[in-house]
């Protein structure tokens, strides 16, 4: 059984170091905060050239930045239709009322003009997602935001090592918001081996206020000037995580050549050799943009169908997402618009393994015999 994302076959790739660090935090007795968590930060930092925060998941991260930046009850924040439940959830747990964007069906990201039309008086920001490893339309996004005095929140909880060109220079993800974050949940692109998650700013105060919340409110030791939340990563995971993020640029390479592979093959063979029921259509790539492909995602004209044949060739597969977030239950009250692409994209978009462990050639293989 060929699994959605090959966390045995990374762990076997890197058994002696991972075990090494994971021994050493063990015996140190030290398994919250201390070097490891240090060191990451140190690294996260050099990585993505801001400041960066760890803590406890990528949820977190995001309603840390939302109590960072004082969002109140009945504040309006824009966030995709088409996510993860995370960046409504984390507004809606606060007392803010997400609203929620369209996305462009070719790329699948949120649609600014959809955004442009959501803002009103109550309009505090935008959760940006970069959703499945490629970057969100920052240029526009930010347009809209200055024009409003908007903040960016991007959530790269799936983009950890993606790339936009910006005005001819090539810009990380967790670095397009006024705070960026990511998710290190296991599957992720950069995953550990439990939840965790990390904040990126270029603002001391920002960064200041952020390791407050994160740690109750306090600045030190039991010195509690705001209320916050106790969210940290542990000291293994931070382990973990350094010995994956000193491969992470060498798997995001492979990861984008299974996804050309899988281009490849859907656009000049299979869509070729298939009925018209059984057309895909893969994400497309913003020129700008270099994704780390957290999946490989299709539109599928008829996804049952294409389904059948997966199942039939042994070929694991993940709906993400099967409703928009208006549609989801904890938000029927909120009564809004609908989002006609979100919602054909819950209706068709289909995703395929394709991490760096990920044998696409076999896949691909089973796939022209099914
Ligand atoms: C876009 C997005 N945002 C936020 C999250 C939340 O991250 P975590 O699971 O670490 O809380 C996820 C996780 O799947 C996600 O995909």
């Amino acid at each position: 059984m060929i699994p959605f994302v090959n966390l045995v076959g990374q762990r076997d790739a890197y058994r002696q170091e991972l075990e090494k660090v994971e021994k050493e935090v063990l015996d140190s007795g030290c398994f919250i905060g201390g070097p490891q968590v240090k060191n990451l930060e140190k690294e996260l930092s050099d990585y993505t050239g801001r400041s960066a925060i760890t803590c406890g998941s990528g949820t977190d991260a995001l309603t840390i930045a939302l109590m960072t930046l004082d969002l109140r009850p009945g504040d309006e924040v824009i966030v995709p239709d088409f996510t993860f439940i995370a960046p409504a959830e984390s507004v809606a747990f606060l007392g803010g009322i997400p609203k929620f964007a369209d996305i462009d069906l070719k790329t699948l990201q949120i649609d600014p003009a959809s955004v442009q039309g959501l803002v009103s008086e109550k309009t505090r920001g935008i959760i940006a997602v970069d959703l499945f490893g490629q970057c969100a339309p920052f240029e526009k996004l930010r347009e809209i935001a200055q024009k409003h005095s908007l903040w960016i929140i991007e959530d790269a909880a799936q983009a950890f090592g993606a790339t936009r060109v910006v005005a001819g220079q090539i810009q990380k993800a967790c670095t397009f918001g006024d705070i960026s974050i990511t998710s290190f949940y296991p599957t992720k692109p950069l995953g550990c081996y439990g939840d965790g998650g990390a904040l990126f700013v270029s603002d001391y105060q920002l960064e200041e206020k952020i390791r407050m919340i994160a740690n109750h409110g306090s600045p030190g030791h039991y010195d509690h000037q705001i209320l916050g939340m106790n969210s940290r990563l542990d000291a293994l995971q931070a382990g973990i995580l350094r010995v994956k993020l000193s491969h992470l640029d060498a798997e995001l390479k492979i990861r984008e050549e299974n996804a050309r592979k899988y281009d490849r093959f859907f656009l000049d063979v299979w869509n070729n050799t298939r009925g018209s029921d059984l057309q895909v259509t893969p994400q497309a790539l913003d020129s700008r943009n270099f994704s780390t492909y957290a999946q490989y995602t299709l539109l599928a004209q008829n996804r049952e169908a294409f389904i059948a044949l997966l199942k039939q060739a042994d070929v694991p597969f993940c709906i993400h997402y099967p409703e928009t977030l208006q549609n989801q239950p904890c938000f029927r009250g909120l009564q809004q618009a609908p989002s006609p692409n979100a919602k054909k994209a819950t209706q068709m978009a289909i995703s395929l393994p394709v991490c760096a462990f990920t044998d696409v050639d076999q896949i691909i293989s089973r796939l022209v015999r099914a």
